[in-house]
């Protein structure tokens, strides 16, 4: 496989905390999307959550307005989200679980147990047009049900890999590695497009993006916070390089 350019997703989600902390209007999710398109992003990723905690409603229509990279509408799969989606009409949507406690997306989708709620929810998008990528843990089985439920695409959570590398935990990451390797490899050969991300940051990324199935990866937190230090352009130019630098 040849080893094509891996398009960056930036999540802006994080830009929306902020400003719901106070409540106002600043700082505006979408002057970091148009400046992260600015600096290099190939696509702008933000999620919708059921409790509104940090993108708004308003946010999606303002990116889907002004955008013009692909917009990664990351949902629910529920029929609130299916009624926004098909109003939106994103380029893609990535379907995550969503569980009011969690602080983030802390488990990967599982397509078996919702599979039949899944399949006619994703035949619904395919046929609006709009690109369905599954949330989902490398494992073996969710990724072939995922290509039977008919999505196109799968992005492989790399939170358990991000979090033994932030902690040094090197067999961890050794063998978290392996899994996401084994599970780009299998999903590729299924025909499926090959994203990743959670928790990726200048040096997790690297090796990730070393391996040649993957397409895309959706970056957000760690970019968010870094742009405090270095400024968004700056820490979305060292995100490209480190990207690049794995992908010789
Ligand atoms: N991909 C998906 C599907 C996600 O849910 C998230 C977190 O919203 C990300 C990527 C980005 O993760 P992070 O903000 O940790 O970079």
């Amino acid at each position: 496989m040849t080893r094509s350019r891996v398009r960056l997703g930036v999540n802006i989600d994080h830009v929306a905390t902020v400003r719901n902390a106070r409540g106002g209007a600043h700082p505006d999710p979408l002057r970091a999307a148009l400046l992260a398109v600015e600096a290099g992003a190939d696509g702008i990723t933000a999620h919708l959550r059921e409790d509104r905690r940090h993108i708004r409603d308003s946010d999606m229509d303002g990116l889907k307005n002004q955008l013009k990279v692909p917009l990664n509408f990351e949902m629910a799969a529920t029929d609130e989200m299916m009624t926004i989606a098909l109003r939106v009409k994103p380029h893609a949507c990535c379907l995550v679980p969503e569980k009011r406690a969690e602080r983030t997306t802390e488990g990967g989708l599982d397509v078996i147990v919702g599979q039949h709620h899944l399949q006619p929810y994703i035949a619904r998008l395919n046929a609006a047009g709009i690109r369905v990528s599954l949330f989902i843990a490398p494992d073996a089985e969710q990724i072939r049900m995922a290509r039977t439920l008919s999505a196109p695409v799968i992005e492989l959570h790399t939170g358990t890999y991000c979090h033994a590398f932030d902690d040094g935990r090197t067999d961890e990451v050794r063998q978290e590695l392996a899994r996401l390797q084994q599970g780009a490899e299998l999903a590729a050969s299924l025909g499926l497009e090959v994203h990743a991300g959670h928790g990726l940051n200048f040096g997790s990324v690297g090796p990730i993006a070393a391996f040649p199935e993957i397409a895309e990866l959706n970056i957000g937190h760690f970019l968010v916070g870094e742009a405090i230090f270095s400024g968004l352009p700056a820490a979305i130019g060292s995100m490209r390089t480190a990207i690049d630098a794995a992908r010789p």
